[in-house]
């Protein structure tokens, strides 16, 4: 072989050498990044409220929309409030948004005091309760449901949680239903809402997400539609949290249940909406389709002693 034959066999050895390591290199960056990813969806974290604060700041006119739309996520609460809300009664509205429901509530029972943790949100609660007439019978307060020391031990009668103050909070679920629970008077009714890790799973397969479905399987957290992370609840872990601060647990239900896993815009002119709600409701507490839908709703009683 001549010497230049030889140096040009040389350089081809080391182009090739040059391309394995690139290939190797690449396969490395794409195996690192996808530890990463799984280690950031799978993984529990810690809560932030700022975080929820700044989702919620900045989604703020659509969850003022969304409290007032067709909706059964919003509706369906409002029966269980309807239900069992008293004309005696005292209400707090921890995570209460931009008021629709403490309006409601306000127009049944003596007081109606709503919380939440983001200022543009109570912003659109101040507008929203002066329009309806109601600045007298709701007062507005900017506060975190980890903390409720505005309020002493059994200052209501009556609480409600939904829409996911309780899943937003993550490692202070604790806290945070103790806080609830010190508030009311023993023998209160609590309603709490929150985010399903059934439901969620169910929701990641139906989209091809088998990866993310898998993580939440694990974590029982993902990041929901508004963005902040949330805890994702099964019944049994929502029933034993309540039992353990103090409180029997009297319904369960999944708010909704069909309108979670099909179109509901085929039923959105009223008479089918309304026939709609009212199989919704007459299902909703099946103890087959818990789990099914995207949220829970608990109905607690504080035990007398
Ligand atoms: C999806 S909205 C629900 C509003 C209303 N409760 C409803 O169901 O229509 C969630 C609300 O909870 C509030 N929130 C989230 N985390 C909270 C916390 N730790 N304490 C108090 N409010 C919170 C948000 O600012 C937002 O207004």
């Amino acid at each position: 072989m001549t010497s230049s034959a030889a140096q040009g066999g040389r350089e081809v050895d080391a182009r090739r050498r040059q391309s394995r390591h690139r290939v190797l290199i690449a396969l490395a960056i794409v195996i690192a990044v996808s530890l990463i990813v799984n280690a950031v969806l799978g993984a529990p974290m810690s809560y932030d409220p700022l975080e929820v604060i700044k989702a919620y700041e900045m989604n703020a006119a659509e969850e003022d929309a969304s409290e007032s739309e067709p909706s059964l996520r919003v509706e369906l609460p409002r029966e269980f409030i309807r239900k069992y809300l008293q004309a005696s009664d005292v209400a707090l509205d921890a995570g209460g948004g931009t008021g629709a429901n403490a309006i409601l509530m306000a127009e049944v029972c003596r007081k109606a005091v709503l919380l939440d943790l983001t200022p543009g949100i109570l912003t659109l609660a101040s507008k929203n309760v002066a329009a309806a007439g109601m600045s007298k019978m709701v007062d507005l307060v900017q506060g975190d449901i980890t903390n409720l020391r505005q309020f002493e031990d059994g200052s209501f009668t009556f609480l409600l949680c939904v829409g996911d103050a309780i899943s937003y909070v993550l490692d202070k679920r604790f806290e945070a239903l103790r806080e609830l629970v010190r508030v009311v008077r023993a023998g209160s009714i609590l309603i709490i809402g929150c985010d399903s890790k059934l439901g969620f799973m169910r929701m990641k397969l139906a989209e091809g997400e088998i990866d993310e479905a898998q993580a939440i399987a694990e974590s029982g957290e993902c990041f929901c539609g508004m963005g902040p992370r949330t805890h994702l609840y099964t019944v049994d872990e929502m029933t034993e949290l309540l039992e353990a601060a103090g409180c029997d647990v009297i319904e369960v239900a999944s708010t909704p249940t069909f309108a979670d896993t099909m179109d509901a815009a085929q039923y959105s002119a009223p008479a089918q909406w309304a026939k709609l709600k009212a199989l919704e409701l007459e299902m909703c507490t099946s103890s087959e389709l818990l789990g099914m839908g995207l949220h829970l709703l608990f109905v607690a009683r504080k035990r007398l002693a």
